[in-house]
């Protein structure tokens, strides 16, 4: 399969993991953990206009029309920012969407390991963890018809 069409199923993925947990999440803030370009958060604002979404990036380049408030927004590393966001909301977050890393395990399955616990806590009981790579701990929910095993990932709180 060329990059292109792996990329076009990704972001099929993407859209549709975060469509059927959208619909299926109980009450509580969003989460975008990974603004980059914004496409996503713009996705998020559209399919839930009535939730406040919280936004990580270590760095602003998002398009201007995807930008977040500012006090919405909290800028530095993951790890740090999940945790300033825990001390300000606690156990608030029906729907959290993660989306970093590089593509490279070496790189990606450490950092998920190391951000996986500080994900959960922010997850009110039912809450969604919508993300481009497998987390350790959490149950899997079956994913959306149109989504491959493995492509992306949707696990669900207790
Ligand atoms: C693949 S992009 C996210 C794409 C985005 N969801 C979109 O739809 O445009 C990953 C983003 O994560 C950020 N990032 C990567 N590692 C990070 C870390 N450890 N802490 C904070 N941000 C990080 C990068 O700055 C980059 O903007």
């Amino acid at each position: 399969m060329s990059r292109l069409d792996s990329v076009i199923r990704r972001l099929v993925a993407q859209r549709d993991c975060l469509g059927d947990a959208m619909a299926r999440a109980p009450g509580g803030a969003l989460l975008e953990i990974g603004l980059g370009n914004g496409r996503t958060y713009h996705h998020l604002r559209e399919i839930a206009p009535d939730r406040p979404i919280w936004v990580i990036d270590r760095s602003m380049n998002a398009h201007p029309d995807s930008a977040p408030d500012a006090a919405m927004y909290l800028e530095g590393d993951a790890g740090a920012m999940l945790d300033a966001l825990f001390e300000r909301i606690g156990r608030g977050v029906a729907l959290a969407h993660y989306d970093l890393g590089i593509g490279v395990p070496e790189e990606d399955v450490p950092l998920r390991a190391s951000l996986g616990q500080r994900i959960r806590r922010l997850l009110v009981p039912g809450g969604f963890l919508v993300a481009n790579g497998a987390f350790e701990g959490m149950i899997s929910e079956p994913l959306p018809e149109t989504v491959t095993q493995g492509r992306y990932f949707i696990y669900r709180a207790m």
